[in-house]
């Protein structure tokens, strides 16, 4: 079927909306309907060229949540109508790292920027309606079309009663900024905990942190808007700058520094990451979520402060996120008041206005930007 969506054909270059032809699902495969995308700043990396793709042109997106329209039978037993939010990652559920229940680390995931079908790559499941050529897919998914066609690896299902335009958050902003607290930072109550960069994925990283329990929380970020929202969802302190926020934790640690400090700066740099590391206690954890330019090698760490104060350096993919059983979780703490979705989500845009929303993210202007495509 011939669909419409966001494109783009060079990097660096901006997102472009086009026609595009759209594989029939096969077995194992699914076509939805989206109804909502987040605009995370991974897919403004791939525009920037900081994350590199294998092929151009490259249909962004992977954030998102809509209704099957074409379900071949399948696993996982997803039919017709079913409501579904994507996940970023696939959970194949049957490598190693699914069946040990960690499966943000599924080998389907090599795809996420191959934009080929899992296992393969040169068979695209998306191509320019003007001329044939294959188009990347974001994570396998491209939220940024109107339709799209799937692995059923990369859904979980929805309850019918949540809104597409919250739920599309679940797929990857949310779960990375709350596990990168609750899982890779492993936050205690009575934890001091800084978050640098408090933008779509780090708000999220500052509810995880309020909900394990953290008693001195900081928010770090430039924006006045940013540190504002920081507080609305549990931060005990906003700051602009990581000076700042060093002078907070010192009070409540004896001097030690923060228990961890997640990273979650829209374009992570190597002195960013210094400058959390500098920031932790001994034996304190500085996790590294948000990405830069993908093929700069060197962190400004002094390898001496890593061995003598043992302190620990930890990547995070999704926030070590198990999609099957997390985002229903979210939903739970969502349903139950005690997850912000609904707030999250600053301004929604026609799939028309892209190039707007991700000038508002630049700007500083959204804590999320979502499009809500028109069917
Ligand atoms: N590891 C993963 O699995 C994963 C998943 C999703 C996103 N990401 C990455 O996480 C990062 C954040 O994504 P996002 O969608 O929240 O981006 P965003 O643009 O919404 O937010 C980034 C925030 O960083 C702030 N900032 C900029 N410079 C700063 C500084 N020096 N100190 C403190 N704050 C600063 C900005 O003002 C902004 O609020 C991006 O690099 C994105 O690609 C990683
Ligand atoms: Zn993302
Ligand atoms: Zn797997």
């Amino acid at each position: 079927m011939r669909t419409r969506g966001a494109v783009v054909r060079e990097a660096p270059g901006k997102y472009e909306v086009v026609d595009i032809d759209l594989d029939d699902p096969r077995p194992g495969e699914l076509q939805v309907r989206v109804m909502a995308a987040g605009l995370c700043h991974s897919d403004d990396h791939i525009a920037t060229r900081d994350l590199p793709v294998a092929v151009y042109p490259f249909a962004g997106g992977h954030e998102g949540a809509g209704i099957v329209t074409v379900a071949p039978p399948n696993h996982k037993g997803i039919r017709e109508g079913d409501h579904v939010v994507f996940s970023f990652v696939p959970a194949c559920g049957r490598c190693r790292w699914c069946a040990v229940g960690r499966s943000h680390l599924c080998n389907m995931g090599g795809s996420t920027l191959s934009g080929a079908r899992p296992g393969t790559t040169d068979d695209f499941r998306l191509h320019l309606a003007e001329d044939g050529r294959p188009v990347g897919q974001m994570s396998g998914l491209s939220t940024f079309c109107a339709t799209t066609t799937v692995s059923v690896d990369s859904v979980v299902p929805l309850p019918d009663d949540i809104d597409f335009e919250v739920a599309c958050l679940l797929s990857c902003g949310v779960g990375t900024g709350w596990g990168s607290a609750v899982n890779d930072a492993a936050v205690r109550p009575g934890d001091a905990v800084i978050v640098m960069g408090v933008g779509g994925v780090g708000i999220n990283a500052v509810q995880g942190a309020a909900h394990a329990g953290a008693t001195t929380l900081v928010g770090v970020d430039p924006v006045p808007f940013k540190r504002e929202k920081a507080l609305e969802f549990g931060a005990t302190h906003a700051v602009a700058t990581m000076d700042e926020a060093v002078e907070i934790v010192r009070g409540p640690t004896d001097g030690q520094g923060a228990d961890s400090a997640i990273v979650t700066v829209g374009v992570t740099r190597p002195d960013h990451i210094g400058e959390a590391f500098a920031a932790i206690r001994k034996a304190g954890t500085c996790v590294v979520t948000g990405v830069g330019l993908m093929t700069q090698v060197g962190i400004d760490i002094p390898a001496g402060q890593l061995a003598f104060y043992g302190k620990r350096l930890q990547g995070s993919l999704f926030g070590s996120t198990n999609a099957g059983a997390d985002i229903a979780r979210q939903i739970q703490l969502y349903r139950q008041g005690a997850l912000k979705l609904d707030e999250l989500v600053t301004t929604t845009y026609a799939l028309d206005d892209i190039a707007q929303g991700y000038e508002d993210m630049h700007a500083g202007r959204n804590l999320r930007g979502v499009v809500v495509h028109e069917h």
